[in-house]
Parts: structure tokens; sequence; C-alpha cells
């Protein structure tokens, strides 16, 4: 594969700053990450991007109501979302804040490529408008006369505005998606955004006199930028459009905008039509996640469920948020998040398949082999079986990876840990120890045993980056996990004897254990 062809960039949206980071954001953020980290394990060059986005009625009101500037607002809140995606061990190349000078080159730059092209007119807005959505309505939209997506009420407004003339790439867009049937996942959604279009598209209000929070227009400094028009731009000034064009070229088209499915049409027509004005290419795929309720509830501060994720990682890890978030649904479809289910989760997957897994095959070692990786001799029955699981998934995975199918890759790794498990119930190494001449096949079951969990570390990883971490040093690897590429490293026998494991700590305590300690404390 040449160069060229193995990079890739992948987005999440860039989260307001008027409200702090809750699992919804989490959420998409997790999925993103787990993407690129497998993305650099198959040797891809890769760019993460992530950011905030700054601008707007929203921010500004929020602001108000905290007695704050707006600019104090995000430089406060921006950390929230910082720190927890350290928290969280994100591994972001890039993050954009829509207030950072790079940014606003950039969207002065794209608003004048667009007018200069023809398609940007004075005209006069009249319309319903909803501020948390940032979003116009028109009469006809409107739901019991409050906003048809998030029911809140709506207001009045009428100003002078320019226009983007989106109704003359309604056609073309069309095409596009037509043509491009990955271009929108998942198919339900693209189905959606087909007959929003086919419905008509109305040409675009791109600037506002109401406030004052924003880009203001390079050709009429009265006007501030539409936040969404901004924060679109974001997918370029990432990665150096109007300002650092060789890491621009390098990494545009994006190859995957991930979002949550509430933002769909923005991403999914608008930001194509205003690419194509600026003769840009278009990303390469959109794909829009379903969205989580709480305890069966959606979530909203007046329900007083809104589930912060930080509370989450002090009381079960962050590992086993990303776990559960990524397991418990299938990517694309809505879920519930409950304490219950996650604790679930973590006590029969994490702590009996995963944890017990560890901690029995790397006690074998220590007991009968002094805590050495031992040789692997002639293979005997239900070897092949073992080897063939953890050997085939790393090739089965990787179209999973492109499909963005992380529940499945999550069963299929557990596949090989419960094979694992069973290998060693159906072996039952312990048998050999007490004879001479078992101890050859004792130590070919312990070395494939460990060569299995080598296979299963290396997925696991982006995954569960900390766990990962631990694992491969509890197996006593000395060369970086982070380093790994995969095509080097998955033929099966690469662990090496020898190597001296390390015992470490427990990898997920039971939740019950853990509280009635907590209790007894
Ligand atoms: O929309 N479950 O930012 P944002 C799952 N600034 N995902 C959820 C969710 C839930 N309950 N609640 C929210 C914006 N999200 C814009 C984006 S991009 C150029 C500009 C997701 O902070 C939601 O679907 O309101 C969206 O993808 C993300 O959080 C950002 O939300």
């Amino acid at each position: 594969m040449s160069e060229e062809l193995k990079r890739f960039y992948i987005t999440t949206p860039i989260y307001y700053v008027n409200d702090i980071p809750h699992i919804g954001h989490a959420y998409t953020t997790i999925a993103a990450d787990v993407l690129a980290r497998y993305k650099r394990l198959y040797g891809y060059q890769v760019f993460f991007l992530t950011g905030s986005d700054e601008h707007g009625q929203k921010v500004e009101q929020s602001a108000k109501e905290y007695g704050e500037t707006p600019k104090e607002l995000a430089d406060r809140v921006v950390e929230r979302f910082k720190g927890l995606w350290k928290r969280l061990n994100i591994s972001n190349d890039g993050f954009i804040r829509t207030t950072d000078t790079r940014h606003k080159q950039g969207v002065r730059r794209f608003f004048e490529a667009v007018y200069k092209k023809g398609d940007i007119y004075l005209g006069e807005y009249e319309d319903w408008y909803c501020t948390p959505c940032e979003t116009f309505w028109t009469e006809t939209q409107l739901k019991d006369r409050k906003c048809p997506d998030c029911g809140r009420p709506i207001e009045r407004l009428k100003e002078k505005s320019y226009f983007f003339r989106m109704s003359i790439y309604q056609d073309k867009l069309l095409q596009h998606i037509e043509t491009n049937p990955d271009f929108i996942q998942p198919p339900s959604r693209r189905n959606e955004i087909i007959s929003f279009i086919k419905g008509g598209v109305r040409d675009l209000s791109v600037s506002r006199t109401s406030f004052d929070w924003g880009i203001h227009l390079p050709i009429d400094p009265d006007h501030v930028i539409y936040v969404w028009f901004d924060a679109l731009i974001n997918y370029l000034t990432g990665i150096g459009y109007g300002d650092e064009e060789e890491g621009f070229k390098r990494f545009w088209p994006a190859d995957i905008h991930i979002i949550g499915k509430d933002i769909l049409r923005f991403h999914a027509v608008y930001w194509p039509a205003f690419l194509m004005s600026a003769d840009l290419p278009l990303p390469k795929r959109i794909f829009s996640h379903g969205w989580w309720t709480v305890e069966g509830k959606k979530m909203s501060k007046s329900f007083q469920n809104v589930v912060e994720p930080n509370m989450l990682i002090d009381e079960y890890g962050a590992d086993a948020l990303r776990y559960f978030l990524l397991r418990e649904i299938p990517f694309g479809i809505d879920g519930d998040f409950s304490h219950k289910a996650m604790i679930g989760r973590i006590n029969s997957d994490l702590a009996n398949d995963l944890g017990n897994l560890l901690s029995r095959s790397l006690s074998m070692v220590n007991k009968y082999f002094n805590g050495m990786v031992p040789p692997s001799h002639e293979k005997g029955d239900l070897d092949e079986g073992l080897i063939k699981i953890s050997t085939k998934a790393i090739i089965e995975i990787e179209p999973l990876i492109d499909e963005l199918g992380f529940n499945n890759i999550l069963i299929r790794i557990w596949d090989i840990v419960r094979g694992i498990n069973k290998y060693i119930d159906d072996t039952a190494p312990w048998r050999y120890a007490k004879r001479d001449e078992g101890k050859k096949r004792l130590s070919s079951i312990i070395y494939n045993i460990l060569e299995s969990l080598r296979i299963i570390t290396l997925l696991i990883y982006p995954f569960m980056p900390e766990t990962g971490e631990e694992l491969w040093r509890q197996l006593g690897i000395e060369e970086e996990l982070s380093d790994q590429d995969i095509n080097e490293v998955k033929e099966w026998g690469r662990l090496k004897p020898g190597t001296r494991i390390r015992l470490g700590r427990q990898l997920f305590p039971r939740i019950e254990e853990t509280l009635m300690a907590k209790k007894s404390a």
C-alpha cells in the first residue's frame, strides 16, 4: 500500500462550552479514539482532531448567566473537556478552539471563497429560532409551537442576514449521496437525509446581527458568522487550512466525521454544500451514532440525571467506562445507561473472563516455570483451535473497524478470551505437572496461552489502553505496546520464550467486593 493510502483523518464534533461534558460527549470521543488507535496499530498515519465550539448566542447567554465574558466561560469550560479527555486517555493529535486565531482566519478565508463564488447574498430573515439548538424553524416545522428537535420554547427573529445559496447545490448533493452509498452511515440515517433533501432545501442564513459573540464578516463587520458555518470549518482549520497548507493537503479530505444523530443534517447537507461552493473535496464518510438515555430517561438537566463521566471514572475506572459504552450497544443505535448494566459487564466480562484469565495463566507460569515464558514444542490436541481463533481474529477484525462495528469487535475478542479459558479447562495443564514426561506438553500449553494473551492484548489496547499496557507489562514484553504494527507482529509465535513475566495488580476487582471493602473501611 502506498504512503498516500495509509493516512487517516478522523474528527469528533467540537463541543459547546456552555455546558460541562457528559457521557454523550464522552461516547463520541471514545469511539473516535478507539478508531484512531486501531488505525495507528494497523500502520496508518493518523490525525485525530477534537475541539470546542465557543461562539454563538447560546454561549453568550450562558456567559451572561454566569456573570462572565463568553471568553472567560470558554477558557474555564474548555479545561473541563481537556481534563476529561486526559483522564479517558483520548489520543487526539489536535485540539481546535473556534476562538483560536488560526481558526478565525481560516473561517474568514473560507467565507471569502464562497462569497467570491457568488453564493452569498444579503436578504432578510424572519422565522422562529431555537437558541439551544442554534437553528431556525419555519411555522410548519414547529411541534406544539415548540422546537421540533428539543421541545423547548422558540422565539421570533427578524433580521437582515447574509444567505448562502444552499438551494443551488440540492441536485449535486443528492447525486453525491446517491452515487456514494457509504457517504452517510448508517443507512437508515442516509435515507432520512435523502428524503430531507428531496423535500427541498432553502437558502441558509449564515450571519446574525442580533448578538456580537462570533467572527465578524470580512465583507460587513456588523454581522457575525452563523455559529454552524463557523463551527463546521474547524475540520479544515484544525489541520492547517489557511495557515499551514501542507498539513492541510496531507489530511484533507477527512476519512470520517463521527457525530451524533442530532447534528447529522448540518454535516450531511450544509457542510458538503459549503465545501462544494469553496471547491474543496468532501469528507469521505459521515457516521452518526445513537443517543444514550439514562436509567430509561432522556438525559436532561431538569431530570437531574446528567451522567458526569468523571464520577463514573472515579467509581469504575476509565477503561471500564470505555468498554461499557462501546460493548453495550451497536454504534449507530440508541442505548440506555444504567449502573446495574455497567456493573454487570464489569463483573462478567472484565473481572471474571479477562481478569481471571490473566491471573490464572500467570500464576501457572510462576508455579511451573519460575516466572519465565516456556518454549513451545510439538502441537497437541486442541492447540490448532486456539491458534486459529487468535490469528484469524486479527484479520477478521480489520473490516469491522472500518464499519465502526465496535461491539462486534469486542464480541470477537471475548470469544477468544473465553476460548483461552476453555482451552485451559480442556487441556488441564496441571495434570502434566505431576509427571516428568508431561513437562514438554505443559510447556507448550502454557506457551500457547501466553501467546494468545499477547494477541488479545494488541486487540484490546485500542479499547482499553491502560488495561492493554498492564497486560503487556505483566506478560513481560519489553517493546512499547503503542509502537506495535500489527502487520509485523500478527503471526503466531512472536512471544519470546525466556521472557520474564511480572505479576501485577488484579485487573478488574469485582464491584461488590470493592463496595464492601469501602463500606467496612
Ligand atoms: O452539537 N447520547 O455540540 P454539543 C449520545 N457544537 N450523544 C450525545 C448525547 C447523548 N445523550 N447528548 C449529546 C454540538 N450527544 C456542536 C457540534 S460540530 C462542527 C459542532 C452528542 O456539545 C451529540 O450527538 O451539543 C453531538 O454529537 C455531541 O454530543 C456534541 O454536542
